[in-house]
């Protein structure tokens, strides 16, 4: 029998990939978009990024494609809808990433909430004077109220991180009224985004909600950047309407604002949430075995239903 051909638009895990994938499949690399519409009509399997688009275009051109496998839990990246009009089913990576972007979200809160990067970069400055009794001081977070958006498998393992620490967990809603979003928000001292990215959650904090927040707010997210209007926090970090944000995700990625990068009060981290050597492991025999399945004509566990 042949083997399928699989397109990576990323060598994901290249050992993985050669005990994996490579004795079970004709593997393919495309570095460039150019490449990936150039290669895709040759593709019986497909694996991408979080940021690499698989919509109606390039799949106009799929010819064979049956399985796309995202190496990534967010599936924003890919129109869901005109993969299964093709019959093309879909994989991602939940669970096995579920524990390292809560700790990311943790470290998140920690730094913004201690001034982390501004410590950090007064050592780096050699401008340290020596200890003072009111050098940047931060928050205590023992007794603090979060309040989580998205009660997925990474939000309910933060708000596990979180109350380990002290604090006390809401949750906001699909089903909460403004009404409800806004009494809430007014009692987030820390905020912390978990949803998926959808038409509903874009600009979810907007300029209007940031106004509820109180000014000892710190706004943490670990999903996907649109989810905040960005020029939004930015006014509110600037004026210092909010205390602090922990952001590892951006509008606009990789493209993160000057007038963000200048802030003080903001701890800045280049899309980390997944980043352990552990999950990314993990993610890649995740993804790998889903899309092998499916070609093999099996219903792996992690399809994803439109
Ligand atoms: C995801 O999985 O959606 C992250 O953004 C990348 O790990």
């Amino acid at each position: 029998m042949t083997k399928p051909t699989i397109l990576l638009t990323y060598p994901i895990h290249a050992e993985v990939i050669r005990k994996e994938l490579a004795p079970r499949a004709r593997v393919r690399i495309a570095r460039s978009p150019a490449a990936l519409r150039r290669e895709i009509a040759h593709a019986d399997g497909l694996i991408t990024r979080v940021f690499d688009p698989v919509d109606e275009a390039l799949l106009s051109r799929a010819s064979r494609l049956k399985a796309v496998g995202n190496f990534a839990v967010g599936l924003d990246n890919i129109d869901l809808t005109a993969c299964a009009r093709r019959g093309i089913r879909v994989v991602n990576t939940p669970d096995v990433l579920t524990r390292a972007t809560a700790e990311l979200t943790l470290t998140l809160l920690l730094a913004a909430a201690r001034r982390v990067p501004e410590g950090e970069a007064l050592c780096r400055s050699g401008r340290f004077k020596g200890w003072q009794p009111d050098l940047l001081l931060g928050q205590q977070l023992q007794g603090r109220r979060a309040v989580l958006v998205g009660k997925g498998r990474i939000g309910t393992e933060t708000a596990r991180l979180f109350q380990a620490l002290g604090l006390t967990i809401t949750w906001i809603t699909r089903k909460d009224s403004e009404n409800t979003i806004r009494a809430k928000l007014a009692r987030a001292q820390i905020l912390s985004f978990h949803c998926p990215l959808t038409p509903d959650t874009r600009h979810w904090l907007n300029h209007s909600r940031l106004q509820c927040l109180p000014a000892d707010a710190i706004v943490l997210n670990t999903t996907r950047g649109a989810v905040i209007d960005e020029k939004a926090l930015i006014s509110a970090l600037k004026s210092h309407r909010i205390f602090a944000a922990g952001l590892d995700v951006f509008e606009r990625e990789p493209r993160i604002p000057a007038a963000l990068r200048r802030l003080p009060n903001v701890v800045l981290l280049p899309h980390l949430g997944s980043a352990t050597a552990e999950a990314r492991e993990a993610m890649a025999r995740l993804v790998i075995r889903g899309v092998l399945a499916i070609l093999g004509g099996k219903r792996p566990w992690n399809e994803v239903n439109p």
